[in-house]
């Protein structure tokens, strides 16, 4: 959701504040801002819309000597909950006396009484927001104590999930805290840093310190910080990782978006999908065989990729096995008791929903394997064990390489399961080969174009699969809804019949994911029964099929593994239906990349 940069150094600020907000402009978009302390003096610019608008306004008043460089800064990327969006509702938010400037990403759920509170001591709002309760109140304690004292008398008071960083003038200290929201500490040779994710600050260190929830940063110059949990009242020192992501893994590089950037990566990831920990690996095979049971939970494309984990644990493992939506969780938790094994999906490991999910198993002694792509985020730290999916940085919102990762890595452990890893890690590295060649074919490619600029018109999609092509269905219905805007509905094939079919006019387009199974015969049906009714229909799958208007050949894999390839070309699909539509693929409208709030 929203995203946070901080900078204290020797560097210039300006520009790593404006590079951080950047990097984290797809955590939310709709209005940025910043403050940069300068020689004693402050510089509060706040935008609506992109990044590039508080550039904009940040290089004019450059130029007109209106803003100097700075040694502290702090910076936001706001995707609104509470207040509209307006300058005066972009963060950051600040005191009475314009002295202490915060940014928060997260709610503050009794900011309504702590207002009130406020306003009876003769605070001043100016904004809408939840957050600007947090600069007023770190005034009123400031009165009789130091920054570091009232921040953390501040940070206590507040209820909610919230990720914050303050900033104060006078002392030009900075002061950072979490509570379910993820925020990080980056070490730079010339200064120190706090952001919600480590891109924001890979090109300048890849020297990280993950915070837990309650505790609290205190950044007292460029190179001394102290790290204080405000529940253990502990000091502590932190060990520093080293992130082995390449700087450029999070560019965009050559390529004109993230989207499709992500997608050419997908050959890649699958390979490093099964570079997993063997010690781990095992563990998780062995939780598994000794599990009364496995349930999944993930939201979005991470619940497609657990639909999946439900169909292959409960037909090729015999387990038995369920999923729901993470924010549905709760409703299936009283079946469940610690015997049981919850299997968590999350490609940012931050959605909230998940999170909670695992910490309501894990109150009830229920072991958690998480399979998450980003490092030291908050799903890695609260479960048993951790599978990363290995698909490196993935900025754009709709989730593509990462998608093709956890399917991956789920197969990956059936095949353990079943004893053979080996064949699971060749199956996998040889679909990885083959889709490369795939994106390298630029017949398939214009093949792929030439189908978006049909369907970039339509109004309504339909899309069927059966078996494993089933969670593939749903996920492409997702793909091209978040990503082109076009509504789109997926079903199991045999389920049209039972009602939808009556939606189908004459030139409906419906795309037919088929594979190599024993359910091919029927989805054919389902397909015959769809054209018959005056749809036009697409079909994808490893074998072209004469009667369809439009076919798109995947390479053929066993059942399985089919999902894998199925999807790769709904990912081009709704990248080039995208830019059909003048839609910015990597930022979708009202969507962020990661839901840190409910
Ligand atoms: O970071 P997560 O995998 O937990 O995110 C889950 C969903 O929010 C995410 O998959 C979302 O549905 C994407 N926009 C899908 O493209």
């Amino acid at each position: 959701m929203c995203g946070i940069i901080a900078y204290k150094g020797e560097e210039n600020v300006v520009q790593i504040i404006i590079d951080g907000l950047k990097h984290l402009e797809y955590r939310g978009y709709d209005s940025s801002g910043l403050c940069i302390v300068s020689k004693n003096k402050t510089f509060l610019i706040k935008k609506t819309g992109k990044i590039d608008n508080l550039l904009e306004e940040v290089e004019k008043k450059q130029k007109r000597n209106e803003m100097t460089e700075g040694e502290i800064g702090i910076g936001h990327s706001r995707w609104a909950t509470h207040g509209a969006v307006t300058e005066v509702n972009a963060h950051p938010h600040f005191s009475c006396d314009r002295e202490i400037f915060v940014v928060h990403n997260g709610i503050v759920e009794n900011y309504e009484s702590l207002k009130k509170e406020l306003i009876k001591k003769g605070h001043r709002f100016v904004s809408q927001t939840d957050t600007e309760v947090i600069p007023h109140l770190i005034e009123e304690y400031r009165k009789n104590n130091t920054f570091v004292a009232a921040c953390e008398k501040t940070f206590q008071r507040l209820k909610g999930l919230f990720a914050i960083v303050a900033l104060d003038k006078k002392t030009g200290e900075i002061i950072g805290t979490r509570n379910g929201s993820p925020l990080v500490m980056g070490i730079g040779e010339k200064g120190l840093f706090l952001a919600s994710d480590i891109p924001a600050f890979l090109d300048k260190t890849n020297r990280v310190i993950f915070l837990d929830d309650g505790d609290m940063v205190h950044i007292i110059n460029g190179e001394e910080y102290k790290i204080k949990n405000l529940i253990s009242k502990k000091y502590l020192k932190k060990k520093i990782n080293i992130i082995d992501w390449d700087k450029e893994e999070a560019e965009k590089g050559k390529h004109p978006h993230f989207m499709i950037k992500e997608i050419k990566e997908i050959p890649e990831a699958i390979k490093k999908a099964t570079w997993q920990d063997k010690k781990t690996l095992q563990s998780v095979v062995n939780l598994i065989k000794k599990s009364s049971g496995v349930f999944f939970v993930g939201c979005g494309t991470a619940g497609h990729s657990c639909l999946f984990g439900q169909y292959a644990f409960s037909s090729l493992l015999g387990k038995r096995t369920g999923f729901s939506a993470a924010s549905e969780f709760k409703n299936f938790l009283p079946a469940l008791d610690k015997s049981a094994l919850l299997i968590a999906v999350s490609q940012s490991g931050e959605t909230i929903d998940t999170l909670e999910a695992v910490k309501k198993a894990k109150e009830k002694e229920i072991k958690v394997v998480s399979l998450v792509n980003v490092m030291g985020s908050t799903l890695t730290r609260i479960s048993d064990y951790v599978l990363m999916i290995n698909a490196g940085p993935e900025k754009c919102v709709l989730a593509t390489k990462s998608y093709l990762s956890q399917l991956a890595v789920i197969l990956l452990i059936v095949f353990s399961v079943l004893g053979q890893e080996q064949k699971g890690e060749d199956r996998l590295k040889k679909i990885s080969r083959e889709l490369h060649q795939l994106f390298e074919d630029k017949k398939f490619i214009s093949q792929i174009q030439k189908l978006a600029k049909q369907l970039s018109s339509a109004e309504h999609i339909f899309t069927i699969g059966r078996s494993y092509d089933y969670p593939t269905a749903l996920e492409t219905a997702l793909k091209i809804k978040e990503g082109c805007y076009i509504h789109t509905e997926a079903f199991a094939g045999g389920e049209l019949k039972h009602g939808v079919i009556a939606l189908i006019e004459k030139g409906t387009p419906c795309i037919v994911h088929l594979s190599k199974s024993e359910e091919e015969e029927n989805t054919l049906i389902n397909a015959m029964e769809l054209q018959s009714r005056g749809a036009y229909i697409v079909g994808i799958g490893p074998e072209k099929k004469k009667d369809f208007d439009y076919f798109i050949t995947v390479p053929e894999v066993e059942e399985a593994f089919s999902p894998l390839v199925n999807i790769a070309p709904i990912h081009l699909l709704s990248y080039y239906i995208a830019l059909e539509k003048g839609i910015d693929p990597d930022k979708p409208r009202n969507l962020a990349k990661s839901v840190t709030v409910k």
